[in-house]
């Protein structure tokens, strides 16, 4: 695991818990906010964005890593995701893949209402990955 201090990962929850607020999330009711901590040490937040059009919903944590990216971002070394809830949830399995483009070993932490928190590893939560080194 990529090593990040406790204050770091403290500034990444607070930057996703704030994301929440600017979710557009009128068809689900369900804001999610999530921050990315680029490699260079800056952080990107993000929320869910969604459409009229339900397939195109965008998660929370894809609105952060595409905004990392855009900003010149090429390696992520963690993920916060808040969600509204009484229990922690983890980030979807297409978010897991785009994490995985950028963070193969980023930590992943979620948290929501309660103490109850989730802190891993993106390779704990998408073992057996297809990434950028398994194309020809
Ligand atoms: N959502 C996220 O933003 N992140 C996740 O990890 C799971 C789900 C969003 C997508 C949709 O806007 C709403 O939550 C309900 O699924």
């Amino acid at each position: 695991m990529p090593k990040i201090t406790e204050s770091a990962l403290r500034r990444l929850e607070k930057s996703a818990r704030s994301a929440a607020a600017r979710a557009y999330a009128p068809y689900s009711s369900f804001p999610v906010g999530a921050a990315v901590l680029g490699d260079s040490g800056k952080v990107y937040a993000g929320c869910n964005v969604e459409n009229a059009s339900y397939g195109l919903c965008n998660c929370a944590e894809r609105t952060a890593i595409f905004s990392a990216i855009a900003a010149g971002e090429r390696a992520i070394k963690a993920v916060a995701v808040y969600t509204p809830t009484p229990l922690p949830t983890a980030p979807c399995g297409a978010c897991r893949q785009v994490i995985h483009e950028f963070g193969p070993d980023a930590i992943i932490v979620s948290v929501c209402d309660a103490k109850s928190r989730i802190e891993t590893k993106l390779s704990a939560l998408l073992p057996g990955a297809f990434g950028p080194g398994d194309l020809l």
